[in-house]
């Protein structure tokens, strides 16, 4: 009965404002409204491989993992992983056999953008992306790209990298280098993905740069690069109004439930939201422009009492909080798992720490299914909390769906994944038809197996494995390919017994 709202037309993202909910059954089986569309996702550095071949420089994640295999699980790198720089063609095809409608993939700032500005194109980089989306085309799928997903040129890290205001400029020149390239092309953007992971993980602990310094850097590059995107976003449509084309950003939320009814718990659980999500959320899409007020309160109050002059977290101008409100047409969400919250007691620590300053307490709870990633487990009905809690926050503004997945152990039987996912999707069905979230599409992470950053290769993601140890890094369906890909060409979800029928 539902229908109506759509995600991608004429090959582009269709950003509709009316969205009717409801809920659809065919043939037995739950169906998502028409037009609602499936794709897959992946990143540059964790499947193309090619590190250092035509003209691409090194990025941050290169420096660091050849530096410093010891901070890397298996103490492996990305100077191969998937080689799909020299095997996208069947990474393309694995994707049309799919059914998918767009592939979400990055593109290596270094290999476009050797000296990481644009005095230089590396007209190679751009050959090899503008080839990938005439593959992609040819076979009928959709390219949602994202700008950035974390390999920075080393050369702008040697100057300071996201804590660098200039960035923000360097970025912009990037970006219109990225959109004049690919002009003729059918493209919609995101300009980074996951900014808590990169800023708090990079900045403010060990995953690359290494930085290290929590309470301080983190919030540096959070603010760099909302300024970035905001940046970006505008000149975007300045520049480039024929285009017609839709640009977002990706957010990471894990859902945070409190850990009792108390209103202790309660209150800890929305700062966390406003800390881990509104942090990047709010400034975009609420109607202020600017940080949680929450965030700007206990920052500014830990800062005051640890004696420094100004806070830790800096503050926007009102020309930057202008062009960062209402900067996306769409929010893409990165969504795996849940917390439970409560408050840490105790006086605000001397040492600057962005947890600290969120002042909480995060757990998962030992019932929870566990999976090959020890952070994630599975727990759907937090799904469908924080895209409650979006829509409620945010004035139910256009979701996409940007990841969403899980690790299995290695091997080809992966009944774990297809729970996951099914698990997780009526999660998301009831999202839109009960809830009337405005939810636009679904990107499964990941296509293939990939490097996992500080995990290496050791947590696999992908519906298709690959064999690292073979010459071709021959990829393999697993058997959740066959569920995917029905859920993908039929936008339903099928029935258990149908599910049975291809499990050992
Ligand atoms: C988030 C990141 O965007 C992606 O790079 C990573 O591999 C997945 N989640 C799984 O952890």
């Amino acid at each position: 009965m539902n229908e109506s709202h759509s995600c991608f037309e004429e090959g582009k993202l269709k950003i509709v404002s009316r969205v009717q909910g409801g809920v659809a059954f065919r043939n037995g089986e739950l169906c998502f409204p028409k037009n609602f569309y499936f794709g897959v996702a992946t990143a540059s550095y964790q499947i193309e491989g090619a590190w250092n071949v035509s003209g691409k420089s090194e990025s941050i994640w290169d420096r660091y993992t050849h530096e410093h295999p010891e901070r890397i699980f298996d103490h492996k790198n990305g100077d191969v992983a998937a080689d799909s720089y020299h095997r996208f063609r069947e990474d393309v095809k694995l994707m049309a056999d799919l059914g998918v409608k767009y592939y979400r993939f990055s593109i290596s700032w270094p290999r476009v953008l050797p000296t990481g500005l644009a005095n230089e194109i590396n007209e190679d980089g751009i050959r090899y992306y503008r080839e990938l989306i005439n593959e992609l085309n040819r076979n009928k799928l959709m390219a949602l790209v994202t700008m950035y997903h974390w390999d920075l040129p080393q050369s702008l890290q040697d100057l300071g990298g996201w804590t660098n205001p200039i960035m923000a400029d360097y970025f912009v020149d990037y970006a219109r280098v990225l959109i004049k390239s690919f002009e003729d092309m059918r493209v919609d953007w995101i300009t980074f993905n996951e900014p808590l992971s990169f800023c708090q993980a990079g900045y403010g602990g060990m995953d690359a740069p290494g930085a290290n310094a929590s309470g301080f850097e983190d919030y540096l590059c959070g603010h760099n690069v909302l300024r970035a995107h905001g940046m970006a976003y505008r000149m975007y449509k300045r520049e480039f109004p024929h285009l017609n084309g839709a640009m977002g950003i990706t957010i990471d939320m894990g859902w945070q439930e409190p850990a009792t009814t108390s209103p202790e718990d309660q209150e800890a659980a929305e700062t966390a939201r406003q800390f881990y999500f509104g942090w990047f959320a709010n400034p975009i899409f609420s109607k202020t422009g600017d940080y949680p007020a929450v965030m700007r309160k206990r920052v500014d109050e830990a800062s005051r009492q640890q004696r420094y002059p100004r806070s830790r977290l800096p503050t926007f101008t009102a020309e930057e909080v202008e062009y960062m409100q209402g900067s996306a047409d769409f929010l893409g969400l990165n969504h795996y798992t849940t917390y439970l919250i409560s408050p840490k007691k105790g006086k605000i620590s001397p040492q600057p720490s962005f947890v600290e300053d969120a002042g909480i307490y995060s757990t998962q709870k030992e019932d929870w299914p566990k999976t090959n990633s020890t952070w994630l487990r599975v727990v759907p009905w937090g799904f469908r909390k924080a895209l409650n809690w979006i829509k409620r926050t945010y004035e139910n503004p256009i979701v996409l769906i940007t990841e969403n997945g899980v690790s299995t152990p290695p091997g080809l039987h992966d009944r774990r994944r297809t729970a996951y996912i099914l698990s997780y999707l009526r999660a998301l069905h009831a999202a839109i038809a009960l809830d009337g979230c405005r939810v636009v599409g679904y990107t499964y992470w990941s296509l293939i197996d990939n490097f996992e950053w500080t995990r290496g290769f050791s947590e696999r993601f992908g519906l298709y494995e690959v064999d690292y140890s073979s010459p071709n890094k021959t990829r393999t369906a697993r058997e959740s390919v066959k569920f995917f890909s029905h859920i993908a060409k039929t936008g339903c979800l099928p029935t258990l017994n149908w599910v049975a029928q291809f499990q050992n």
